[in-house]
């Protein structure tokens, strides 16, 4: 409904956390029976626009209106039962309560004599998980639901609260492609019911897929609004960054040297079986496969900070201790995880202590205040980190800026092998070129890489020899011209023959 009334309308917002303006002039017009997609750079101020609309933030100046009626929300209860709802990238449910319990906490519907009504409750569940159009178990115990179901959960609650304002920031990043499919018939069908949907997502050929109209924020500033099929990706990608974004995956070619990573029979009951594999100083190795393969856990065990049943791993010579991180580290070894929050990033201390936090204890370096902001400037300048200041606290900071953060902190130890989880998830296009560019300078100096990533065109792009993991076990080996994205989701499938020509093995 292009000519419809604004749903939701903000103009030249603005909000600051002391000296740094994270939103400067926020404008976003978003019509019923929309999606709507917001792009920008890391600290572009996408979040903190998403906050103020759903009350955890109060606005500084500017107009935030709801169905032509200003608003001023002192809380997210206030958003919400004005009909905002706000969908989290990883919504937190509570697992001792079951589906249902918790789409209606709070709220529960009563019998006589106050009574839960748990029939009604039930039905109810099971009526909006049908409306969706998805297939979820409205008993079953939201403990160890899947980030994508935890979403639909909340999706479902938002419904049944009446929401006509969706947002959802980020909410494919942690999902695999069968559940951004799901994700997206779900966000179509609230757009055909016309409701308005915000969608917030790096992924360009996402926006292209499912959104009608995209806005670009820069700086904290509103740059532009047009109907997606009006405007070019590469047209996209030049109003975030400001400028022309180089090659995307600019490969150096190498020649690899020694063994640097040798992994033999590593085996853990239950989770991946006889993984061998070695990687050359100066090569790219990409470990593809689904989600749910393996394939952190495998570099989470080689790294030592998961144990293994049986198998060794070797780093330089080296034979590693199992389960001892500190030995890798100290053999050469780095790993950048796959889940920031958990495992990278000491949240809550300064930017400069998290950069410099390993590779000063490793030298064993007396922690000068004037060497941890030096090797903190280094870095971070390096990765184009965005903060206010480098002792400002990490938590404070955009998404995809911690990402840039963990990543500094494990190049700063100058492994030897380093293993990237997702490198550059929540990384918007302008710096994962950076990022790219840097792991293949990094490798063409000798630096081995094994490199975990859903996304394919990444593997694709970076890697001098690919292996893929399915169901715990390697069971291709192609090298970077035989691994054509065919052969890799074939050989990734369950089902799918696993025989794959051309393989260096
Ligand atoms: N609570 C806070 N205190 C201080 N600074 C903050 C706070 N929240 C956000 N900022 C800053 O505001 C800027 C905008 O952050 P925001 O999270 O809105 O970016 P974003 O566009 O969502 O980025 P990303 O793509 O990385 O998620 C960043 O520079 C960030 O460091
Ligand atoms: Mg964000």
């Amino acid at each position: 409904m292009p000519n419809a009334a604004p749903m939701l309308r903000l103009e030249g917002v603005a909000k600051s956390f002391g000296p740094v303006a994270a939103l400067r002039s926020g404008t976003l017009v978003v019509r019923p029976g929309s999606i709507h997609a917001l792009v920008g750079e890391n600290g572009a101020g996408k979040s903190t626009l998403v906050k103020i609309v759903g009350g955890v933030h109060r606005r500084d100046a500017g107009v935030v209106e709801l169905d032509g009626t200003p608003v001023d929300f002192g809380g997210p209860a206030e958003a919400k039962a004005a009909g905002v709802a706000v969908i989290h990238q990883e919504p937190a449910s509570f697992p001792d309560l079951t589906v249902t319990e918790n789409i209606y906490l709070g709220r529960e519907p009563l019998r006589r004599f106050r009574r839960i009504d748990r029939r009604a409750m039930r039905d109810g569940a099971r009526e909006l998980f049908r409306s969706l159009g998805v297939d979820l178990d409205p008993d079953r115990p939201a403990e160890g639901l899947s980030i994508a179901d935890q979403q639909i959960v909340e999706i479902a609650k938002a419904i049944s609260l009446d929401a006509r304002v969706l947002v959802m920031d980020e909410p494919t990043a942690a999902l695999s492609a069968v559940e951004v499919r799901r994700l997206f018939t779900v966000a179509r069908g609230l757009r055909d019911a016309g409701r308005a949907v915000v969608f917030i997502s790096h992924r360009l050929d996402e926006v292209a897929d499912l959104c009608d109209t995209v806005t670009v924020m820069r700086d904290g500033a509103h740059v532009s609004t047009d109907a997606v099929a009006d405007v070019t990706p590469d047209e996209l990608v030049r109003r975030m960054v400001g400028r022309d974004v180089a090659e995307l995956y600019p490969k150096v070619p190498s020649t690899p040297g020694e063994v640097a990573l040798r992994v033999e029979g590593l085996e853990s009951t239950g989770t991946f079986h006889d993984v061998s594999f070695e990687v050359r100083a100066g090569e790219i190795v990409g470990l593809a496969g689904l989600v749910g393969a393996g394939r952190s856990e495998i570099a989470r065990a080689v790294f030592g900070v998961d144990r293994y049943d049986a198998g060794r791993v070797v780093v330089g010579g080296r034979v590693l201790t199992p389960g001892d991180p500190a030995a890798a580290i100290a053999a050469g070894l780095a790993l950048v995880p796959e889940d920031r929050r958990l495992q990278g990033l000491v949240v809550e201390s300064s930017v400069a202590r998290n950069v410099s936090s390993v590779a000063l204890r490793r030298r064993r370096a007396v922690l000068l205040p004037g060497a941890e902001a030096e090797l903190a400037r280094d870095w971070a300048g390096r990765l184009a980190v965005k903060a206010g200041a480098l002792d400002a606290d990490a938590t404070t900071m955009s998404g995809g800026n911690q990402q840039k953060v963990v990543l500094a902190k494990w190049l700063a130890t100058h492994p030897k092998v380093l293993i990237v989880d997702e490198p550059t998830r929540g990384i918007d296009v302008g710096t994962k070129a950076e990022v790219h560019r840097l792991l293949s300078g990094l490798a063409a100096q000798g630096l081995a890489v094994l490199m975990i990533s859903s996304e394919l065109s990444e593997v694709l792009g970076m890697a001098d020899r690919v292996l893929v993991v399915r169901e715990g076990r390697i069971v291709a080996e192609l090298d970077r011209a035989a691994a054509t994205p065919e052969a890799v989701m074939r050989a990734a499938t369950p089902g799918a023959s696993a025989v794959a020509e051309g393989g260096a093995a």
